[in-house]
């Protein structure tokens, strides 16, 4: 409740009604404690006219404008679980309607935040991966930037180091959002965020579970098939893996943030493909 009072505190002084709905909120939030008598004064004077900005009214007395509280990780992290519905319903191809009833639940209940310990993959390829999407989806890189560092980031631990290769654990990291032990619980189904750093092979693998990649960086060098040449993707592009299909994927030259969800199966491990160039790349 108070995070929309917040908003309709902030509303922009000019349309019709505004300084209304603006005193609307400042006399809640003075009501709940978190406004002054001045500063709520200053909206009532203000609300007079629509196109007056409190803030100036405010400045010209001498008073600090209101200072909404920092939102806690609960509250930012059902804004990143709006801001990833709201990222995928703009996209069609296979699996989005799918993950989008799946992930509708969740969108109506309230996380249970786990909390995560400092990822060395993500204190330093985090920042530029968020850059990178910027331009594209302001919204949904500002809403991971306020929660990446505190969220539960791991490692995919079920491939064998001789067949994944020795570096590949030190090179991602990834956290589940909706799925079992995560923020939002559900049953068979995962989404979440995965990292890898620029310039690494993700070796051939596949895995029973059908998967969606939405890759929020880009360019970065797919193959669905092992031992045949990469072709890049942009950013924004949907990957749609069904069951058991092949996939190997090269990062390019920025960090490679994804949303990732299985729709399905996800007890079923992935398993790498054996292919003979992988050299060639590492
Ligand atoms: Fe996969």
């Amino acid at each position: 409740m108070s995070a929309a009072l917040w908003l309709a505190l902030a509303e922009p002084a000019g349309p019709a009604g505004s300084g209304r709905r603006r005193y609307a909120a400042a006399m809640a939030l003075h009501g709940a404690g978190l406004l002054s008598t001045a500063q709520l004064e200053s909206y009532r004077e203000a609300a007079t006219t629509d196109a007056i900005d409190p803030h100036r009214v405010m400045a010209d007395r001498g008073l600090a404008p209101p200072e909404p509280p920092e939102p806690d990780l609960a509250a930012r992290l059902s804004h990143l679980l709006q801001e990833t519905d709201r990222c995928l319903s703009a996209l069609t191809g296979p699996g989005i309607a799918e993950i989008r009833s799946l992930l509708a639940p969740s969108l109506l209940q309230r996380p249970v935040p786990r909390t995560g310990s400092d990822n060395p993959v993500v204190r330093s390829h985090i920042a530029a991966a968020l850059e990178a999407m910027h331009p594209t989806d302001p919204t949904l890189a500002a809403a991971i930037g306020t929660l990446a560092r505190d969220l539960p980031w791991i490692t995919y631990d079920a491939y064998p180091l001789s067949e994944i290769g020795p570096h590949f654990g030190r090179v991602h990291a990834f956290c589940t959002l909706v799925g079992a032990g995560a923020a939002w619980p559900a049953d068979d189904f995962d989404l979440g965020l995965f990292l890898v750093a620029p310039g690494v092979l993700y070796r051939d693998h596949a895995h029973p579970a059908p998967e969606l990649y939405l890759p929020l960086t880009g360019p970065h060098r797919w193959r669905f098939a092992p031992d045949t040449p990469f072709r890049p993707l942009p950013a924004f592009h949907p990957v749609w893996n069904p069951p058991l299909q092949p996939h190997a994927t090269l990062t390019g030259a920025v960090p490679f943030l994804s949303l990732f969800a299985w729709t399905r199966d996800v007890d079923q491990p992935a398993h790498v493909l054996p292919a003979s160039d992988w050299s060639l790349y590492e």
